[in-house]
């Protein structure tokens, strides 16, 4: 599928970067993508015309406008567990209806929506209160797609927060509710119970830690919990009352789910009006999606320099690096979005893939990063595509100087990573510094930077609830198209499930109520030692 691409990667093997800029006095402007407001730069990497053609030629061997169209439209694309794929729908606030089995699902998105801006206004208001007065405090239990997206969002859009204080517990580690609960008050605490099927083992044992200690904090458990589940019946056994639900359809991926009830609590913290321009921000990126030209299309674009960078160079990861600290959780968020999605090992039609799959993600914001592993970025032997992010303006006028500072390490790491820096110039420095003979050719050597590492730059003027909206979305197409390329469903997560079953029936052993019988070497000796030191 990709000998073409292959054939023109060998070309490439003798060529820097650098001379695709010294060739071609246009390159910036013409290996860019634009919306309205974000320009995507990817012209800090090897893709010239030939491999842009033939990048973009790979869109149409797999009909991916069809596909992409299949989506919109509310075909049955997660075709494993025969759903739809439509969060595009919940940020659908002024499109026309969207039809699933014959029905438009668009007015009781329109009127869930309805119902958790009058929630959130309630909660924000002090018209819905606690047993001891108004809410301070929202505490979100849910874990992945239930937990990520709002946690991530709430974090990045701090300077809108004019609501109550927002906390988030995941992790079954007693620990995380433990911490998080201290210093609460119980009975003016918002309970979100966040899952999509209400099954989850960490969110329903954190769920039940959380009612137990409002009920003895002198709490009231049913004013003071909601959920948020496409399972009505399971959290009306929890007791939350219906007015306090908030609900969705199954084709609601967890991971794709932020724009929906899943993110009351972002509703909460920034109310109803800013969480409307974040939906206006994904909106906007659909449009985009489904209406430019393939080379200008930026989730194509960033999908297409993907594969360009994992499949044919065989780069195995990915880092995400927002010079922004707000955007602390993204490449958290990526991980799920993307490694979740496509890291499969059959393609959709149940053969084997005869590519790799999506690649690692991983990263943390600049500059924090710079002093921690881009040491391996510069010279390890890996080669990392680094994706930059960056705002030209922050939030904190009075701290302007720190931005500058931002931006100007965010560009300077893109131009270390493709400038490099030869062994005559590390040699120079070291002759300057009085070296001489093999301790300079030894010194000298440390100090050279191979230069000629792609990165990509996505720059936008602040971070706003429409600029992220723009974002997530662009991030959620992208996936969807390396998935359409590569012939894997994105949608589904079989691969979660094994690690779920085993928990499940090591739960009895860990307790010492079974024996380790039939567990391998391993896992009994570690069960042993658990048993001998708790
Ligand atoms: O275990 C994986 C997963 O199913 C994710 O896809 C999902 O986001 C998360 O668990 C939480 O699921 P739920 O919202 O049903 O609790």
């Amino acid at each position: 599928m990709f000998e073409n691409l292959r054939a023109l990667k060998s070309r490439t093997k003798a060529r820097r970067i650098t001379d695709l800029f010294d060739a071609d006095a246009t390159r910036a402007s013409r290996f860019c993508c634009e919306t309205s407001d974000m320009r995507l730069d990817y012209s800090k990497t090897q893709i010239d015309d030939d491999i842009r053609d033939a990048l973009i030629a790979l869109c149409d061997s797999v009909a991916l406008a069809d596909k992409r169209d299949a989506m919109f439209s509310g075909a049955p694309i997660n075709e494993t567990e025969g759903r739809a794929v439509l969060h595009t729908a919940l940020r659908n606030l002024d499109g026309g209806p969207v039809v699933v089995d014959g029905q438009d699902v668009m007015p009781e998105v329109l009127a869930t929506l309805a119902r958790m801006r009058h929630f959130a206004d309630a909660v924000r208001d002090g018209a819905l209160t606690g047993a001891g007065g108004a809410i301070t405090d929202v505490v979100n239990i849910g874990i992945g797609g239930s937990d990520l997206g709002p946690a991530m969002a709430v974090l990045a859009l701090a300077p809108y927060h004019d609501g109550p204080r927002c906390h988030f517990v995941s992790n079954v580690d007693g620990a995380d509710i433990s911490d998080t609960l201290r210093g609460l008050d119980p009975t003016r605490t918002l309970v979100i119970v966040a899952s999509k099927t209400f099954t989850t083992i960490e969110t329903m044992t954190n769920a039940r830690t959380a009612r137990a200690w409002i009920r003895e904090g002198g709490g009231d458990p049913f004013r003071q919990f909601a959920a948020l589940s496409t399972a009505q019946d399971l959290t009306a056994d929890f007791g939350i009352p219906a007015d306090h639900v908030f609900g969705f359809a199954d084709w609601v991926g967890g991971r794709y789910s932020l724009w929906g009830p899943i993110g009351l609590s972002l509703m909460i913290a920034i109310g109803p009006k800013a969480f409307d321009a974040f939906l206006r921000g994904g909106q906007a990126m659909d449009v985009h999606f489904r209406s430019a030209a393939r080379h200008e299309n930026m989730p194509v674009m960033l999908a297409l320099i993907g594969l360009w960078h994992h499949q044919i160079c065989g780069y195995t990861s990915r880092a995400v690096l927002p010079y922004d600290q707000r955007l602390a959780r993204l490449p958290a968020y990526f991980q799920q979005l993307e490694m979740e999605s496509n890291g499969k090992s059959v393609a959709m039609n149940g053969s084997s893939l005869t590519e790799p799959s999506g690649p690692i993600v991983w990263g943390e914001p600049g500059t924090n990063g710079q002093h921690a592993f881009y040491q391996l970025i510069h010279q390890g032997t890996d080669v990392v595509p680094c994706e930059f992010m960056i705002a030209a303006r922050g939030h904190e006028p009075e701290l302007a100087h720190h931005h500058r500072l931002l931006v100007a390490n965010c560009l300077a790491q893109s131009e270390a990573l493709m400038r490099g820096r030869s062994l005559e110039d590390a040699r120079a420095r070291m002759a300057a510094k009085g070296l001489t003979g093999d301790e300079l050719e030894r010194q000298a050597r440390h100090r050279v930077f191979a230069g000629n590492r792609p990165s990509t730059t996505l720059i936008y003027p602040q971070l706003t609830p429409f600029v992220l909206g723009q974002i997530i979305a662009l991030y959620e197409h992208r996936v969807f198209v390396e998935g359409v390329i590569l012939g894997i469903n994105s949608f589904d997560q079989w691969g979660v499930e094994l690690g779920k079953e085993l928990a499940t029936s090591l739960g009895p052993i860990v307790d010492g109520a079974q024996s380790t019988e039939g567990k391998d070497g391993s896992t009994a000796a570690l069960v042993d030692y658990v048993l001998r030191y708790r």
